[in-house]
């Protein structure tokens, strides 16, 4: 396009038309096939200085950076050398690279081998996919996925899942509300409203204890209208890293059994928590073996490292194979006017690691080996901090937080601190994500920390 369209195009209806009536004379515009075509030569006095040069979206504010994505942003435009981003949750190589794993790269040359097509999915997604993901979620000999009682739809990873979940809570139960934890990851709350799904919080963090308010949390489920969702973080709480003990599990599954409420999990981070692709879903399984009918957002973007290729799945176990039907109908009903199907690269490396047993044992050594090192730079930082430390602040809560991240209690003001004074990059709310830091850049953080805590109010 020449520069003397672009203007064009930005100009109002009634500024164009007149200008281009003005203008057209002496520098020759023409009309073909319904497009304005500069037949002209261009010169800098053709710009259209005569027209009244104002936007159809002077109205649009500048929206705030992402609190989350925003922070990695700042973090390369930052040039001191010692600068750590802590707050994006991605995995990072003890020299702090990204990471492919090899699993990945081996079932990307199966693909390129077979010489796949890029044709479209269907709106449900890969079949094979859809297939895996429901087994290495509530595992193969299910009932409820042997009595087809599981609607499975592949989704633009966890959040795009979440999404059409939310799309379909908004269609189907108007009146309800999501319950979702004190704090959450920050993206569930825009996610709840731009589907125009009411929410609440129930009480999940103690900053007391830095642990979890178990108290609160099931007074707050309790309190809610009999129908609720109730949004539950499958396991590695984000930005807590608290997960509930199993016999806490348990007790969140009577209140929620008791008030008829819908359990609505996110589990973003399976094999990440523990390193244990089991035990990372059994609070899933505990409320599927109850007979609840529930639904579950799942992520690849950790767990298999597949952040940029957006692949996910929702999953919604029914009281029958009928009703399963049904759900799956309309979930297709409303992906096709979003986004019409999902992409298909990240299903097939999915479909072809857990599919294969070979590749699916090499992922559970590779994902032991990934929650093994952020185990490791969770126990030398929590050594520095409490070494270095001498005012006998107790820091054994970092140890008993689980998965990607930890929630230091640092404030905002502290937290800016950490970015201001020390070039350490994390969300406001005081999480850092332990996937980003080295054994050799866990004391460098203990000072920082330190200094956050006991120096800034
Ligand atoms: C709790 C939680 N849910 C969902 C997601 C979704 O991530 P993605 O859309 O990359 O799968 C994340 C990512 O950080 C998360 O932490």
């Amino acid at each position: 396009m020449s520069s003397a369209m672009a203007s064009v195009a930005l100009l109002t209806p009634s500024a164009t038309s007149l200008s281009l009536r003005e203008n057209s004379k002496r520098i020759g515009f023409g009309k073909k096939h319904g497009h304005l075509l500069f037949k002209g030569k261009a010169s800098g006095r053709v710009s259209m200085t005569v027209a009244v040069n104002t936007s159809r979206f002077e109205g649009v504010t500048m929206a705030p950076p992402d609190p989350i994505l925003g922070v990695s942003e700042a973090f390369r435009s930052d040039t001191n050398e010692l600068k750590l981003n802590l707050g994006v949750g991605a995995y990072r190589t003890e020299e702090l690279q990204p990471y492919v794993l090899n699993v990945v790269k081996k079932a990307e040359k199966l693909m390129l081998e077979r010489g796949e097509n890029k044709e479209y999915l269907p709106i449900e997604g890969l079949a094979a996919f859809n297939k895996v993901t429901a087994e290495l979620l509530l595992g193969a000999d299910n009932p409820a996925i042997q009595q087809g009682r599981v609607s499975t739809v592949q989704g633009l990873s966890g959040t795009g899942s979440l999404r059409l979940a939310a799309a379909f809570i908004q269609r189907y139960f108007p009146d309800s509300k999501v319950l979702i934890s004190s704090p959450t990851w920050g993206n569930h709350k825009n996610i709840f409203n731009d589907a125009r799904v009411p929410w609440s919080e129930y009480r999940y963090f103690d900053p007391r204890t830095v642990g979890l308010d178990f108290e609160g949390m099931i007074a707050d489920i309790k309190a809610a209208p009999d129908g609720s969702f109730v949004l539950l973080h499958g396991c590695a709480h984000n930005p807590t890293g608290i997960d509930p003990t199993p016999e806490q599990w348990e007790k969140i599954a009577d209140v929620i059994q008791e008030k008829n409420h819908i359990p609505f999990f996110d589990v973003a981070y399976q094999g990440f928590a523990s390193g244990s692709l089991d035990e990372d879903a059994s609070s899933v399984r505990l409320f599927v073996k109850r007979g609840l009918e529930l639904l579950v957002a799942q992520s690849y973007s950790k767990n298999l490292g597949l952040y940029a290729e957006r692949i996910g799945a929702i999953n919604v176990v029914c009281s029958s194979s009928d009703t399963a039907a049904r759900v799956k109908s309309q979930l297709k009903r409303l992906a096709r006017p979003m986004y019409s199907n999902p992409p298909v690269h990240g299903a097939r490396v999915v479909a072809n690691v857990v599919g294969d047993p070979n590749l699916f044992d090499e992922w559970k050594q590779e994902m032991e080996l990934m929650a093994g090192r952020i185990k490791n730079v969770r126990q030398r930082l929590y050594e520095n901090l409490s070494q270095k430390d001498k005012s006998g602040k107790d820091w054994s809560f970092v140890l008993k937080q689980i998965g990607m991240f930890s929630y230091t209690g640092l404030n905002k003001a502290q937290s800016d601190n950490m970015t201001d004074k020390w070039h350490i990059y994390m969300t406001k709310d005081g999480r850092i994500s332990l996937a980003g830091l080295s054994l050799s850049k866990c004391e460098y953080l203990a000072d920082a920390i330190i200094d956050s805590f006991h120096n800034v109010n």
